[in-house]
């Protein structure tokens, strides 16, 4: 497994090569790993990018304490057989005065992008820059940040990039909770309380298989289970990020956001 932070010295060493792309900002778990697998088994060639980018953090978010086990992380890509790992730092990724890159007005600026406003902007930022080293014919996204996976389609078909973009299914613990990098900042009790947010989802699922329909008392029924957590959001939407009245089957996605303690985390599932 090759390990580069140049730019340049990437671009070579890919030249010609059709790659599978897992763009991570490291800490990776058995979600990252998920990807990963998929990648190594669609593609002759896998890259994973591990880099924290600091345009996706707002002031005052954990940029600095965001979790970093290189080592570790190094480990798992070499164990599920990637073939080279992205290791920039930000010089290498980013100069002064550069262009910048808008989300869309609206979806880039509703639920995640109301709470984090600007993020989705060094999300897609980073992520082209990262599509234009890596060149990739396929890359892989969490369908846990559902609205970032949504931007990343959007982007790919509104600036005709040519590249396959595969959504990948949430991995959850045990318990129901999803993995997430950031899940190591909850204390044992803040992590059982954080079970709230998949239940009130497998609640959803559940009034849904009922044969509920209504998206304001599923809603309702819903946050009922969110009581001890500060919800941010619960919203329900269609596949393009429109809101839902009504549920429809194939075509809804469930969103969650909410801080346990100080850690804020997000869930969702797709109907
Ligand atoms: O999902 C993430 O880990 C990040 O947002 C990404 C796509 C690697 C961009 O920094």
């Amino acid at each position: 497994m090759e390990v580069i932070s140049k730019v340049e010295e990437l671009k070579k060493y890919l030249k010609n090569k059709k790659v599978g792309f897992v763009p991570t900002m490291g800490a990776l778990h058995e979600g990252h790993l998920s990807l990963i697998k998929r990648s190594v088994k669609e593609n002759p060639f896998t890259v994973v990018s591990i880099f924290v980018n600091p345009t996706q953090f707002l002031e005052g978010e954990d940029l600095d304490k965001y979790p970093k086990k290189i080592e570790a992380d190094l480990k798992i890509c070499e164990l599920g057989e990637v073939d080279a790992i992205f290791l920039p730092t930000i010089n290498d990724i980013y100069s002064e005065n550069e262009l910048i890159i808008k989300a869309p007005t609206i979806k880039g600026y509703i639920l995640e992008g109301a709470s984090r406003p600007g993020h989705f902007d060094g999300v897609l930022q980073v992520v082209l820059k990262l599509f234009n080293i890596v060149k990739p014919s396929k890359a892989y996204f969490g369908k846990k940040d559902a609205q970032q996976l949504y931007l990343i389609k959007q982007m790919v078909k509104d600036l005709f990039l040519d590249i396959e973009i595969i959504p990948c299914n949430i991995i959850r613990d045990g318990d129901g909770l999803a993995l997430s990098s950031r899940n190591i900042y909850l204390t044992p009790q803040e992590r059982n309380r954080a079970l709230s947010l998949s239940k009130s989802l497998k609640r959803a699922g559940k009034l849904i298989s009922a044969g509920k329909r209504d998206a304001k008392e599923i809603k309702e029924l819903c946050l009922e289970v969110l009581k001890n957590i500060e919800v941010e959001y619960f919203e329900i939407v269609d596949y393009d990020f429109n809101t839902l009245d009504t549920i429809e089957i194939n075509n809804t996605i469930i969103l969650v956001a909410a801080k346990v303690g100080t850690t804020r985390l997000i869930d969702n599932i797709w109907i």
